[in-house]
């Protein structure tokens, strides 16, 4: 049986479609004092498969309530798929007295769930935060699928470097094209810098890859620099279209048209389904 987060519902819906699996009736309501019940609905199942993104702290207290609810109502398994992980980015201590806040996320999801998968975390290491161990499911190749069939000598370019093998991952579901990154350093929270690398983009189309889009600081920042260097076509693509706060006016006054992203997390821009790659984990 597919346990639906309230984050996660048109996922769950098609992971459900594919497993030929049913959907909980979930239901989640809210306490006048502002506390949640997230609950599953008179079902016995055998196997709960909950699928639930945790972009804000409410998501990660459903989670919870959900694991919990589906243990409550007999299941022997519990699996919990998590497409978009919150606070994975804090996978260290950066300053004294910080926590590792995607540890603490990952203890408490791990007490209630036998079996972790992660969609593209921030970096695969926050897998060995779970116990037993989470798995990561590359769902990068997804991206590939809503781009033009014919792109003009393409480009794939990650923004920074860490986000290289998803731009790879892209480049190689494509079937054809180069790929490079850009320096970046992050003076803040929305304040980015991007240094372009020696690669010649004039007249190329680019496919710049993500890992994420969060503010829209990164992606405005390097699709400006592609505009500048007269790159031809720009296509912008991330795993998670987080785009918080004023993110899409950012993005547009960059010029940039579309966001493909996938439906780890439910936006306008949620252009591809990982359920089939979650599936062929499952
Ligand atoms: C950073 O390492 C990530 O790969 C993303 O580049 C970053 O989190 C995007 O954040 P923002 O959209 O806020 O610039």
């Amino acid at each position: 049986m597919i346990v639906s987060g309230s984050t996660s519902q048109s996922l769950a819906a098609a992971l459900a479609d594919e497993l030929d699996e049913p959907l909980a009736p979930v239901e989640f309501e809210r306490f006048p004092d502002g506390e949640q019940l997230a609950s599953i609905g008179e079902v016995s199942p055998d196997r709960a498969v909950i699928v639930a993104s945790t972009p804000t702290s409410d998501a990660h207290v459903e989670l919870l309530q959900l694991q919990d609810a589906a243990r409550e109502a007999g299941a022997r398994e519990v699996v919990t798929v998590i497409p978009y992980m919150g606070y994975a980015r804090q996978d260290d201590a950066f300053n004294p007295g910080e926590p590792v806040s995607a540890r603490a996320m990952a203890r408490a999801i791990s007490a209630g769930s036998d079996r972790t998968l992660v969609v593209n975390p921030h970096e695969d290491a926050v897998c060995d935060f779970f116990d037993p161990q989470a798995t990561a499911v590359d769902a990068a190749a997804r991206l590939a699928d809503p781009l033009p069939d014919a792109l003009t000598d393409p480009l794939f370019l990650s923004p920074d470097e860490g986000a290289l093998a998803i731009a790879t991952t892209v480049r190689d579901a494509y079937g054809t094209g180069e790929t490079d990154f850009f320096e970046k350093t992050r003076h803040s929270g929305s304040e980015v810098e991007v240094s372009p690398s020696d690669a010649a983009v004039d007249g190329r189309d680019v496919v710049v890859t993500d890992d994420i889009i969060a503010t829209g600081s990164t992606m405005s920042e390097a699709v400006g620099i592609l505009d500048e260097r007269g790159a031809a076509r720009v296509f912008v693509t991330c795993v998670h279209p987080l785009l918080a706060r004023n993110a899409p006016t950012k993005l547009a006054r960059a010029g940039v048209e579309a966001v493909y992203g996938t439906d780890t997390l439910e936006r306008a821009s949620s252009a591809v389904s990982v359920a089939p790659v979650i599936a062929g984990e499952l």
